[in-house]
């Protein structure tokens, strides 16, 4: 099982799903302090239907949006509307952005730098990201090393209904988790179903990879950047080899 294109996951149902069928929704806080510490214009990469960036708009932050997928930015810039808030936002992959300016904090809120499954699209970003990133900036790269999915949670329906009765739901079919390669393959389905019938349905492969211990950090040098602090969860400092944590990376 191999995904067509990533960065084009998240279109179409997948995207009208996202918002409404999501785990968790990101804290705005971290990424509010973080851009307040390195300072603005900052950037946030794979900003999505808008969290958190559209707090820190409404915060009153200089950040600029960018996201490869155009039906996740749609829906961006309608919440922003909804909200009364004026936001810039670029259709780019972070791996080929190229933004003709650059960021004193740029961030990913969340582990979407492990979309970037091939190694090349990994060293692009990082690069990409240095590019953009002012002399006496931070990149801030959350990373976590992913559990399989449990056997029983296979097939299992998670469902949101609207306001309208109409209700979208996914379930994982298959995971191919592959501790050796440190990849992760999820065949998962997407239905819409309206007044009792199944309207839409899409089967797509969601994949993510993790880093071993110290291959993070490899990469971060490889593109001639370096890790500044790696924050473990609750903000204390751990090692810099570490597979998983916020990576703050500055130039050398
Ligand atoms: C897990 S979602 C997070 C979205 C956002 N935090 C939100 O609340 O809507 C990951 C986002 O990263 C985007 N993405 C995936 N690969 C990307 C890439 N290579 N470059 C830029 N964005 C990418 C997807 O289109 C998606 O919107």
């Amino acid at each position: 099982m191999v995904a067509a294109d990533p960065s084009l996951f998240y279109t179409g149902l997948v995207a009208d799903a996202y918002a409404p069928l999501r785990s968790t929704v990101p804290d705005p806080e971290p990424y509010e302090r973080f851009v307040r510490r390195y300072g603005e214009p900052a950037l946030e990469l794979g900003c999505g239907t808008g969290d958190p960036l559209l707090a820190l708009r409404a915060a009153g932050l200089d950040v600029v949006g960018l996201d490869s997928s155009a039906d996740m930015l749609e829906r961006c810039r309608a919440a922003a509307l909804a909200r009364g808030i004026e936001v810039e936002l670029v259709h780019q992959t972070m791996q080929a952005m190229n933004l003709d300016r650059r960021f004193r904090s740029i961030y990913l809120a969340g582990p979407t730098f492990q979309l970037l499954v091939e190694p090349d699209a990994c060293h692009r970003a990082l690069v990409a990201i240095g590019r953009h990133l002012e002399p006496d900036g931070r990149a801030l790269v959350p990373l976590f090393v992913p559990e399989p999915e449990p056997p029983d949670a296979i097939g299992r329906w998670r469902e949101h209904t609207a306001s309208d009765g109409s209700v979208l739901r996914v379930a994982v079919l298959h995971d191919d988790h592959r501790v050796d390669e440190r990849l992760q393959h999820r065949l998962l389905r997407y239905e819409r179903v309206v007044d009792g019938d199944l309207v839409d349905s899409v089967e797509q492969v969601w994949s993510l990879r993790w880093f071993a211990p110290g291959e993070f950090a490899e990469l971060v040098a490889q593109a001639a950047l370096e890790v500044d602090v790696v924050l473990a969860e609750g903000g204390h400092p751990t090692s810099p080899d570490s597979p998983a944590g916020a990576f703050v990376l500055r130039h050398p």
